[in-house]
């Protein structure tokens, strides 16, 4: 049994509707809402190339999410199951009682001065209180940026500036399978990295780490208090209603420079379009359970681990663990069976680590998934050799789909709610409603079917993908919208076939994909190059069977500088987990005697990387000196 149907005909005759039709399409598609004052307009185009959706709707999003349950009967449901492999525990709060909650988590937060459009910095593990604490923000119209564990101490500063956050939720630490990880240094840390002052830190108390906020508070500006304690004093908080083109939430997301991104989304275009695409793309409805096996730090989790599944009344499960060791390779299975979930989503990475410690899929037959009718990846590319082998495993249909943060929800895929559509191996399928996928040319030329180029969307993109950069909407214009005018720049490239299915190939920029984690090569360069003994670095993302790609750097000693090679590897790997964070996972450090550049001193990181993976290196003819590649070249071999 499907969810129920909110999108009428079928696949070819909604995507045309959506483009050719676009008012009556989305103003159609913002029924599912519950609005406090319904939009009259659905496409704000007046300061084009910025584009605003439902620009004189407002809602709020948390009573979307939450409240309207109660009121069509679903308080007794549950909506939330927190699934920590880690732990071994396993807990459920229904409509109501995470209604109860959110509310209580948002009164706290209104008594620390938190209001409509003020920034809250959320760095919490896979715990209850992540989402509890997202859903409180938007219930009071605070904007929250979720920052993911793995990342250090200054990339949190870093988002603390540019968001200029007053407010840090956080919790003792997280657990991984190897360590446990504590947040509180990390969070003094970037506090007092920060060049603005943090006012407020509220701290969820965990078992079995070694810092307490007494340690921490002390030395900090910042006042530090007790999340129990607090929400328990709180004031339930009802919703606030806010514009549609008011900011939920700013994400930050790795660019092509070390500083990252602060990509926005809005309230209203977010609940029309994660709401359309719970039924059109992943069949979800009322009542049923999905499994989004993401982090909350991520955009993936933004979306459907949170905001969707609850958006329609759905169960969304928050897994804390691995796909493999906590304990073993048939996690999701298990939760699959115990929770009864039909739909479960993942990153090709997990799929492919299942595959290496199971690679029979033996795991899978110690349970019973007959609840689970699609498996959906993103976040990398999904090679198939995988797809083959995990959909012939589970007898179910493997669902690739592309997007991006900026996106916050699939470009492309295969609409399986709407009309599950042949599938393509190594095709993303076919562009979502509002989206108009064209492959450009280096000269803005649109390509003919079959030919690889760069993925381009044609302006405007649907409701709920970014209006702008946190402050910054230049930025936005000159990173996404000035490569190609009347287009959205992806960054990605690819290309699409006769039938219009997508394939796509990988970035045409410096961003890296490690594990699904997106990851620039100018910030683990960055951090590389504050290295004393460091004359110059490259990083590369470079073909990884298991990761899909892993950061490679390649260094230039300064002259006079002897290191022991296995040193510098040591101290390197440190200074970039000590300044991005874990999640960058660079190991690979080879000291090399110069790097190949232009002659306007562009270093050649795309020749460097199509050695390093076997490809047939495009060489450009203004290369300084082609003596420094050919001696790189058995170096960048030896990567692979
Ligand atoms: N907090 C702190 N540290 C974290 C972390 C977090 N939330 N997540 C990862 N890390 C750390 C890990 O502990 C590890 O540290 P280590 O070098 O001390 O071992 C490092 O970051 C790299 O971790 P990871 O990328 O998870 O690699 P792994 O080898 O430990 O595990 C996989 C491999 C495939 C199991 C894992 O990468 C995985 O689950 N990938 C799926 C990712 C995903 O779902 N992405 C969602 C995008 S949609
Ligand atoms: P992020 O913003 O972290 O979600 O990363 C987005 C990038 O991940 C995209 O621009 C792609 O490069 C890559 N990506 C995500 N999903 C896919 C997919 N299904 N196939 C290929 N690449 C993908």
């Amino acid at each position: 049994m499907g969810a129920e149907r909110t999108v009428a005909g079928g696949y070819r005759d909604v995507h045309r509707r959506s483009l050719r039709d676009r008012e009556d399409f989305w103003l159609h598609a913002a029924r599912c809402v519950d609005w406090d004052r319904m939009p009259g307009q659905a496409l704000d185009d007046s300061a084009a190339p910025i584009h605003r959706w439902f620009p004189d709707g407002s809602l709020n999003l948390s009573r979307n999410c939450l409240d309207r349950h109660l009121e069509a009967g679903r308080g007794a449901q549950v909506a939330l199951i927190h699934d920590s492999a880690v732990t071994g525990t396993v807990r459920s709060y229904t409509y109501a009682e995470l209604t109860e909650e959110v509310a209580r988590a948002a009164g706290m937060l209104a008594g620390l001065g938190v209001g409509a459009g003020d920034r809250v910095i959320i760095y919490l593990p896979m715990i209850p209180q992540a989402p509890i604490a997202m859903l409180a923000c938007a219930r009071l119209g605070a904007v929250h940026s979720v920052v993911f564990g793995g990342f250090a101490a200054q990339e949190l500063a870093s988002r603390i500036d540019d968001s200029s956050a007053d407010v840090v939720l956080t919790a003792s630490g997280g657990i991984e399978p190897s360590r446990r990880v504590e947040y509180l240094p990390t969070v003094a840390e970037a506090i007092s990295l920060a060049q603005h002052p943090v006012r407020e830190v509220v701290v969820q108390h965990r078992d079995g780490f070694s810092h307490s906020m007494a340690d921490v508070a002390g030395d900090s500006t910042a006042r530090w208090q007790d999340w129990e304690r607090l929400s328990a004093q709180a004031t339930p908080a009802g919703p606030v209603s806010v514009a549609a083109t008011d900011p939920l939430y700013i994400l930050y997301t790795s660019g092509t420079t070390g500083r990252p991104k602060g990509v926005v989304q809005d309230q209203g275009g977010t609940a029309v379009a994660l709401s359309w695409s719970m039924s059109a793309v992943f069949d979800v409805g009322p009542g049923q359970t999905m499994l989004t096996a993401s982090d909350v730090g991520w955009v993936v989790g933004h979306s459907y681990i949170v905001y969707g599944p609850l958006l329609v009344g759905a169960t969304t499960v928050l897994y804390e663990g691995k796909p493999v060791g906590t304990p073993d390779a048939g996690a999701f299975w298990r939760m699959v069976e115990e929770h009864r979930i039909s739909a479960l989503f993942t990153a090709p990475t997990a799929l492919r680590a299942i595959r290496k410690a199971d690679p029979e899929a033996a795991l899978v037959g110690d349970h019973d998934i007959s609840s689970l009718q699609h498996l959906f990846a993103a976040g990398e590319r999904l090679d198939p050799d995988t797809q083959r082998w995990i959909g012939e495993a589970l007898g179910v249909p493997v669902i690739d789909n592309w997007w991006q943060t900026e996106t916050g929800w699939p470009i492309a895929a295969n609409p399986v709610g709407i009309e599950p559509l042949p599938i393509k191996e190594g095709s993303a399928t076919l562009p979502m409603a509002g989206y108009d996928v064209v492959i450009l040319g280096a000269d803005g030329q649109e390509l003919p079917p079959g030919e690889e180029g760069n993925i381009a969307l044609r302006l405007p993109m649907p409701p709920g993908t970014l209006p702008t950069l946190w402050g910054d909407d230049q930025r936005y214009i000159d990173s996404y919208l000035s490569a190609f005018p009347g287009f959205y720049a992806t960054g990605d490239s690819g290309c699409l076939d006769e039938d219009g299915y997508l394939f796509v190939m990988g970035r045409t920029d410096d961003v890296i994909n490690v594990a699904g984690h997106r990851l620039s090569t100018g910030a683990i360069e960055a951090a590389v190059a504050s290295h004393p003994a460091v004359a110059e670095c490259a990083v590369i993302g470079v073909a990884d069977d298991l990761k899909g790609q892993r950061a490679a750097g390649y260094v230039v000693l300064k002259t006079g500088y002897e290191r022991d090679p296995e040193l510098l590897r040591e101290e390197l790997t440190d200074l970039v987990r000590r300044t991005i964070g874990p999640v960058a996972d660079f190991k690979d450090v080879a000291v090399v005697p110069g790097l190949p550049k232009t002659r306007s001193g562009k270093i050649l990181r795309r020749t460097m990387r199509q050695i390093a993976d076997g490809e047939e290196p495009q060489v450009p003819s203004t290369i300084e000196d082609r003596a420094v590649l050919d001696e790189l070249v058995p170096v960048l071999r030896r990567s692979r």
